[in-house]
């Protein structure tokens, strides 16, 4: 896959560039937008919002370790406290459902829910999704509107995001190793957002390996990277530094389930015309692939996009459009 980067990754920092918040697009050679780095919104308060939202998050993790209910350790993804709510599907579970959390960790969680400059983070990051993939952001919107009508028990972290996922990295060295969210959907986006006390020209830039791309992540800034097909990771921080991080998603699992009519494709399967319908959803092999590329916006194609007017629906997704977007 090509590159072209529109300048500079990401503004060196608010301070020394403050006019530098105009997004970064990472583009494929057919001018796909499949990477954004979103940067920073036009907002004088943001390092407030963002420092409040962050401090909220260590907030969080200081009384996880003083309930004795965390110490540091070492997951998959590094060391830290890394906090997950949301709806999700895999992992063992029969159907989509709410991810489950002890009494203690959904307090704590309720609270970063509920907490507004964390609800500004939410709510960037969706937006600049909206903005930049419109066509992948409708597409969420119409599966994920008929899984929420279909199961009223389920709970959306942010009423002013779309994403049904979120993790929240509460430090105190939120550094992931490399790794691949193969859980999310394929061709899907996961939104990022850095905080913390550290220098972004020495540590925690986001390098994506495939891409050949380390981009300098300051404090505050966010983006949104197809986390389930690029491998991704951070760069560590020195000694003494600290960072944390909030990323939302969607899992792959919530999309074939309800792209199979509300069950897995084994029990569609099981079905005596299983076969066929499924073969009627997926559509010709190789041309669900094809068609998922195409929910990712061109740069030229954008302002069209954005109107909504350069849909193009598989029998499946018509049939999506017509039974649940006339409730
Ligand atoms: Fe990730």
């Amino acid at each position: 896959m090509e590159r072209t980067v529109c300048g500079p990754l990401f503004p060196p920092s608010h301070h020394s560039n403050p006019d530098r918040r105009d997004p970064k697009l990472i583009v494929d050679e057919q001018g796909r937008i499949v990477a954004v780095l979103l940067g920073r919104p036009e907002d004088p308060d943001w390092d407030y919002v963002v420092r409040q939202a962050f401090k909220a998050m260590r907030h969080a993790r200081r009384r996880a370790r003083a309930a004795g209910m965390w110490t540091a350790f070492s997951h998959r993804r590094g060391n830290y406290l890394a906090l997950t709510t949301g709806v999700s599907f895999g992992g063992g579970q029969l159907r989509p459902g709410n991810l489950r959390n002890t009494r203690f960790f959904r307090r704590l969680i309720k609270r970063l829910l509920t907490n507004k400059y964390i609800r500004r983070l939410a709510g960037f990051q969706s937006s600049g999704f909206a903005l930049y993939a419109p066509k992948l952001y409708r597409y969420y919107c119409l599966i994920l509107k008929a899984l929420f009508e279909r199961q009223p028990g389920l709970v959306h972290n942010f009423t002013n995001s779309i994403f049904p996922a979120a993790t929240f990295n509460c430090g105190p060295d939120a550094v992931t190793v490399e790794h691949l969210d193969f859980l999310n959907l394929s061709h899907g986006f996961c939104g990022i957002t850095s905080g913390g006390c550290f220098d972004h020209t020495k540590g925690g830039h986001v390098h994506m390996r495939q891409w050949r791309l380390v981009i300098q992540c300051p404090s505050g800034s966010s983006l949104l990277i197809p986390s389930a097909t690029v491998d991704h990771g951070n760069t560590p921080i020195q000694p003494g530094e600290s960072r944390h991080s909030m990323t939302q998603y969607a899992a792959g699992g919530l999309f074939r389930w309800v792209t199979y009519g509300h069950q897995t494709a084994k029990d569609l399967l099981a079905q005596r015309d299983g076969k066929h319908k499924r073969a009627v959803f997926d559509g010709e092999p190789g041309s669900r692939w094809a068609w998922a590329l195409d929910l990712f916006s061109k740069i030229d194609e954008l302002d069209a996009d954005r109107g909504g007017v350069r849909q193009r629906w598989t029998p499946l997704d018509v049939y999506i459009l017509r039974r649940y977007l006339s409730c």
